[in-house]
């Protein structure tokens, strides 16, 4: 038979089919090299012959202590990682350049330094003296937490097995540089090599790293993706340039749930805490105005309010404009659908725009309810009453789905004084949750009840 060769790109991954001096799909050259199979039994001369040994296989009942963890006392922080820092794990920090993560873990590498950890920060972008004065500028210059601007992995891992710290912060992957890859620092088997050791290299030395990334824009570098399945934990910190609030985000957890939030603030001293997002969320609201509606979300374990905005202008253009921020385009085009063809509203030669205020990111379907009433009150220019929320899963048919956590969102839109819900009909409700919640079984009875006839 004969033998199926394959090859593959060291830089880009790109699988192809035969060699070649450049590979077609990133331009590299000479970086294509034979995908070589792992077989039972020894290995080739070239690879020192030895043989594969058996593993020791164990059963499910085995039973795990959960792993220690180390809590930071940012709570936010603690949060999103599950409770705090566990021993000997990977977590990468992935976020937009500028956004506040070298900050963010200057702050985290004090207070882990406060908790009692041996911290190590190593920074690949700035100067010690830059890194020194921004510690400064946060108020943690007396923090002992050991530093060095390095972007040689070998002299890295050298220095960390001497030191043998706790926790290793690295900023930014993109910038580490293996020496036995032969391809420039930021690309992908760079990235991914020095992601590899660091990971394999916590492991084994029963210490924590944590791997900044930068998001990049596609093709130039490789972004935090291409090591997301290396490390334990997966945090983005996301957040709109201009607005002052951050939102540490846990995408993939081994050790804790995902979906976790921590909400902060970026201020003249760094990060502060915000201990209640959904007062912060709402604090730049105006008087009731059309298009503006009021979420019952959840975001992890706590419920969080947030304002949704819509403006729906007749369009100059002969394609009407559907622009959204802070929630998925493919599901208000969704929404826009229902509307139309189960309720009878047309949006055509309509410009539409959406917007989630303060920069979160929404992404339950349980706020489509939210959002079809925010295009239907700015369609029809009549606000919905400032004192009320409304959240609900709006299904193709047009019915309105119940949502998960009915009793967690009134709670927490009680707390900050709304006295008015609308949600779809069977909400699970608590005792105290009978008042002032209006439960409608479909999109139409929402529309001829809260607008009219519709
Ligand atoms: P930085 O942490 O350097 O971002 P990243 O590491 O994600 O690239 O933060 C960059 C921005 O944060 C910078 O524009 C200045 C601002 N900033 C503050 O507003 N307050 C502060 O206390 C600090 C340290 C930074
Ligand atoms: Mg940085």
């Amino acid at each position: 038979m004969a033998k199926v060769q394959s090859f593959s790109c060291t830089a880009c991954g790109a699988v192809h089919s035969k060699w070649s001096g450049r590979c077609d799909a990133c331009g590299e050259w000479n970086s294509i090299v034979e995908d070589v199979p792992i077989s039972a039994g020894p290995a080739k001369k070239s690879l020192g012959g030895k043989r594969g040994s058996r593993m020791i296989l164990t059963d499910l009942r085995t039973e795990e202590t959960p792993p220690p963890r180390t809590g930071s006392g940012i709570e936010e922080l603690d949060r999103v990682l599950g409770g705090g820092l566990v021993r000997a794990s990977a977590i990468l920090v992935g976020g937009d350049p500028g956004i506040g993560k070298s900050t963010l873990l200057l702050q985290a590498a004090a207070s882990f330094a406060r908790s009692g950890l041996k911290v190590i920060y190593v920074s690949g972008e700035e100067a010690t003296a830059q890194v020194r004065m921004r510690a400064q500028r946060l108020g943690l210059s007396d923090a002992s937490v050991k530093l060095a601007a390095e972007t040689n992995l070998r002299d890295i891992l050298t220095t960390l097995e001497a030191e043998k710290p706790d926790l290793a912060i690295i900023d930014s992957i993109q910038t580490m540089w293996a020496d036995n890859v032969e391809s420039a620092p930021g690309s992908v088997s760079q990235v991914r090599a020095a992601a590899h050791e660091l990971t394999n290299f916590a492991k084994r030395k029963d210490m924590s790293v944590v791997l900044v990334g930068h998001v990049t824009k596609e093709g130039q570098i490789a972004g935090p993706r291409v090591i997301e399945h290396m490390v334990d934990t997966v945090l983005y910190f996301e957040g709109e340039r201009g607005h002052q609030f951050r939102i540490l985000r846990a995408v993939k957890n081994r050790f804790g749930p995902a979906d976790e939030i921590g909400v902060f603030e970026m201020t003249g001293e760094g990060l502060a805490e915000v201990a209640n997002p959904s007062a912060l969320f709402l604090s730049e609201r105006d008087a009731p105005a059309p298009g503006s509606v009021v979420f019952a979300g959840i975001e992890g374990t706590r419920p969080v309010l947030v304002e949704f905005q819509a403006l729906v202008a007749p369009t100059p253009h002969s394609q009407p404009r559907r622009t959204v921020v802070g929630w998925d385009g493919g599901r208000l085009a969704m929404i826009l659908a229902v509307l139309e063809s189960r309720c009878g509203i047309p949006f055509t030669g309509l410009d539409v725009y959406l917007n989630v205020a303060g920069g979160l990111k929404v992404s339950e379907p349980a706020a489509d309810l939210a959002v079809a009433a925010a295009l239907l009150s700015a369609r029809e220019d009549a606000a919905i009453p400032s004192d009320t929320v409304v959240f609900g899963e709006i299904s193709l048919s047009g019915a309105l789905r119940p949502v998960g956590q009915t009793e967690n969102r009134l709670k927490e839109a009680r707390k900050l004084g709304f006295s008015q819900a609308i949600a779809p009909t069977r909400s699970k409700l608590g005792s105290d949750d009978g008042q002032g919640i209006r439960q409608m079984p479909d999109l139409t009875s929402f529309v001829g009840e809260i607008f009219g006839a519709g």
